[in-house]
């Protein structure tokens, strides 16, 4: 993800996500070292987008969304293989997240992934207020 992509960004977040970050919290994204964002493109479109926020040799995954019309192809899989790749060249040796409890799509994506459920945040989301799983991948 470049700069030049925060537009496109926001755009897709808000089709997925009840808070979705802004533009302007994409362009502090790119201009802050600590994150580390990759999108999926097809035909020069915005397609996924996924991000870690790094500390020291671990990260928390960030952002993970595809559009509507391009799930269910391998982009999430392929987006974030290539972004752990490029964090384990940065030193991330393990990846943090937090899932909604009824995200049955992202806790399939991130299982096949090898990620592993560490436990529960009770009603860490709102709008609706839900429960967070806790998973984590050793990045090796
Ligand atoms: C979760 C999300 C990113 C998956 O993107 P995707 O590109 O469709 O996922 P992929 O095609 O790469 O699927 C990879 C694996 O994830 C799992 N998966 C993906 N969608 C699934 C679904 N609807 N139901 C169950 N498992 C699913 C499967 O294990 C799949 O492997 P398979 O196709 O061999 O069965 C997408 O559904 C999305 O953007 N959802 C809205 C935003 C969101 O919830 N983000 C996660 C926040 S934590």
């Amino acid at each position: 993800m470049t700069a030049a992509d925060a537009a496109s960004a926001a755009a897709l977040e808000a089709e997925n996500f009840s808070r979705p970050w802004s533009r302007e919290d994409f362009d502090k994204a790119a201009a802050d070292e600590r994150y580390l964002y990759y999108v999926a493109e097809n035909n020069g479109s915005i397609t996924g987008q996924a991000g870690l926020l790094i500390s020291f040799d671990e990260a928390e995954l960030l952002n993970v969304s595809v559009s509507r019309l391009s799930r269910r192809c391998g982009v999430a899989e392929k987006l974030l293989i290539k972004l752990f790749e490029a964090g384990r060249e940065r030193g991330v040796e393990r990846i943090f997240l937090e899932v909604r409890a009824s995200n049955e799509a992202a806790i399939g994506l991130y299982e096949k992934l090898g990620f592993k459920r560490e436990g529960v945040r009770k009603n860490f989301y709102r709008d609706p207020a839900e429960d967070a799983l806790i998973y984590s991948l050793e990045n090796n």
